[in-house]
């Protein structure tokens, strides 16, 4: 009896922490959807539709599973080889026999480590292969998409989907796969020779396996958990990043950084109790997978040990030293992939959660596209009509209401009306940021739907209301990469003016361009902006004149680049200013997305409507500033 003392040890002992595990699973809460979001695809459609992105691979994948079959024998062979080193000794000891073993052991191991490697080298080149594929369809969908579709997912979400998520699905190629294949067949592999060397001993052997399988489903449920609070305590710093960083000045005029450290300080907290969570759970499940471990390795000593000195035979097969180390190291690299394949669990089920966040940007449905028989138009002339236009952002409030207006070839039109009428709106309709919901709007007597907006938009010039200058030069931001020379881009910021403080820079057209534009002033930008517009020759010029202030030196300026960009074809433009518009051919004026007036300056003046109510409240205003 008290031979098996140490073995009644054991199994007491896990079986207590069975007992404290099955209390902690029982007690501690979990909610059910896997990420922090409620999953709505199937794990099987996800892999299905992911797998059509590694088809074209297969080859490589071919190759790779090969691969991964030499490397594997190692693991079978090795304990094999190493037990029997045994034999060398019985008889008379040779060492040309021992050479020979060690030079075969360490061929074996050669080749495995080379197939390795290779495996892991056209494994990663594929998985990002595969990977940077998606990023591209990703990216050039996110391009497709229209105005609002893009107004209603933060910009924060996209980046993360093009970087984050697309790496996760790219460790589950590389990494996930593999390791779950492999570990497969590593188990299966080693039980295979263990049976065949000793049935009873493998046996014994797989009496744990019930216990990994218990301990594994109680760490995926507190992996998970750790998991999730660790992705959601990690989303909530990225949103507080992505919106203060940007805010920054204004947290540091109004004074309120200490305010928003605290708040970070309390974000960062709950990340760091997370990570430890997450820390704990494993390192309470290793050394559980490694106490198991452990125990099988007594028991195998103390079976295997006593069959040993007892001659102790089974189905033929008595046990001798060679089955113990061969046993000894079976053991461990059966434990292994096990282990292995618990901790990947994580790793899969956040690739797949990935994967259907992808899908879902993905599956969105551009709703400015293409009819399918919309045609190509080589020219125009510039007409433009609204018939009886309406148009929502959000269904049932109508920012358009029956807006209906004519504007021939090479007039200027221009829009004015307070602030929320619809100017933007109405100039965002003609190139198809949007469609409006009735009515119709026609080029050339062309209705725009049924023109491709990629040749819409080319004869299109469109600024908007803010200015939007790239990271970059200058140069880049005018010429937006397309081929021009330096004279084509000079006379292009001749023609608006831009050349003079350009000419001033040190590096010119080369002058660095900083991110969000903040080495130039607010005039400048829009001088640059005109440029971007002019250098494309557009027929129809669209302006939305940003509200900035602007010193009264680079006011004149855009002033007289605009009388110049009036004669060079179609204009509709928004002015706050109404001195920009004098010599507009017709000014619209809206109100409450509604067409109050028009006409030309001094008939509007005449009629002492809305338009002469605003050019006396400017006029005013002018005079009092000019008295100043
Ligand atoms: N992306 C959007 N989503 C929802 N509502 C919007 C959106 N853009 C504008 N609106 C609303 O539509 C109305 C008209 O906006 P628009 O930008 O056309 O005005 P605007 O005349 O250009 O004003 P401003 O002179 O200030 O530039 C406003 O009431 C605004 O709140
Ligand atoms: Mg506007």
């Amino acid at each position: 009896m008290k031979d098996i003392y140490p073995l009644l040890i054991a199994g007491a002992i896990i079986g207590v922490f069975s007992i404290i595990f099955a209390l902690a699973y029982i007690f501690v809460k979990d909610k059910k959807e896997a990420f922090g979001f409620t999953r709505n695809m199937k794990d099987k459609d996800l892999i299905r539709r992911l797998m059509k992105y590694a088809r074209p691979y297969a080859g490589n994948f071919i190759i790779i599973f090969v691969l991964m079959l030499v490397s594997i024998a190692y693991d079978v062979i090795s304990p094999l080889m190493v037990g029997g080193i045994e034999d060398l000794i019985k008889d008379d000891f040779e060492l040309s026999r021992l050479m020979t073993m060690v030079a075969v052991y360490a061929g074996i191991l050669v080749i495995s480590l080379v197939s390795t490697y290779a495996q892991s080298i056209i494994l990663q080149k594929t998985g990002q292969k595969i990977v940077s594929g998606i990023r591209e369809e990703l990216y050039s969908h996110i391009e497709s998409l229209s105005h609002g579709q893009l107004n209603r997912i933060p910009v924060g979400t996209l980046v993360t989907r093009v970087t984050n998520d697309a790496n996760a699905i790219s460790m589950m190629f590389t990494r996930v796969i593999v390791n779950l294949t492999k570990s497969v067949f590593v188990v299966i592999g080693v039980l295979a020779a263990m049976f065949l060397l000793n049935y009873e001993l493998t046996l014994m052997v797989l009496c744990f396996v019930p216990f990994i399988a218990y301990f594994t489903v109680i760490f995926r449920k507190f992996s998970r958990r750790a998991y999730r609070r660790v992705k959601d305590c990690t989303t909530g710093i990225n949103i507080f990043l992505s919106e203060n960083l940007s805010g920054m000045k204004i947290t540091q005029i109004f004074n309120r950084a200490d305010r928003k450290m605290e708040e970070f300080s309390d974000r960062n907290a709950k990340l760091k109790k997370a990570r430890m969570e997450e820390i704990f759970v494993f390192g309470v499940f290793r050394p559980m997978v490694y106490m198991l471990y452990i125990t099988s390795i007594l028991f195998l000593f103390y079976l295997g040990g006593r069959g040993y000195l007892e001659g102790f035979s089974f189905m033929g097969k008595t046990v001798t030293g060679m089955v113990i180390v061969a046993f000894y190291m079976y053991i461990n690299k059966f434990f292994d992939p096990i282990q292995t394949l618990a901790e990947q669990f994580n790793t899969l089920q956040s690739a797949l959660a990935s994967a259907e966040k992808i899908f879902t940007i993905l599956d969105i449905e551009p709703d400015v596209k293409d009819a399918p028989d919309a045609i190509e138009l080589d020219t125009i002339k510039g007409d433009i009509e609204f018939e009886d236009v309406w148009f929502s952002y959000v269904p049932d409030e109508w920012v358009l209401k029956g807006v209906s207006f004519k504007v021939r070839a090479n007039d200027t039109v221009a829009f004015v009306g307070a602030t929320g009428s619809g100017k933007t709106t109405i100039l965002s309709l003609i190139c198809r940021n949007y469609d409006a919901q009735k009515g119709r709007i026609l080029i050339d007597g062309i209705d725009i739907k049924k023109i491709k907006i990629s040749s819409l938009r080319k004869h299109f010039g469109q600024m908007l209301q803010d200015v939007y200058l790239f990271a970059g030069t200058i140069r880049s931001n005018i010429t937006l990469r397309d081929d021009k020379t330096d004279e084509e881009i000079m006379e292009a910021c001749r023609f608006v003016n831009a050349d003079k403080f350009i000419e001033k820079l040190s590096a010119g057209l080369d002058e660095e361009v900083r991110e969000r534009s903040n080495n130039f002033s607010a005039g400048q930008r829009q001088l640059l902006s005109f440029a971007r517009m002019i250098i494309h020759k557009p027929e129809v010029m669209i302006l939305d004149e940003a509200t900035a202030n602007i010193d009264t030196e680079t006011e004149a300026l855009i002033q007289n680049s605009l009388e110049k960009m009036m004669n060079a074809g179609t204009m509709l433009i928004v002015a706050h200013r109404l001195s920009t518009i004098q010599h507009a051919d017709n000014i619209i004026v809206l109100s409450h997305g509604e067409i109050a007036e028009q006409g030309n300056h001094f008939e509007l003046l005449e009629k002492k409507g809305k338009y002469y109510g605003l050019y006396m409240l400017q006029y005013e205003k002018q005079r009092l500033t000019s008295a100043v």
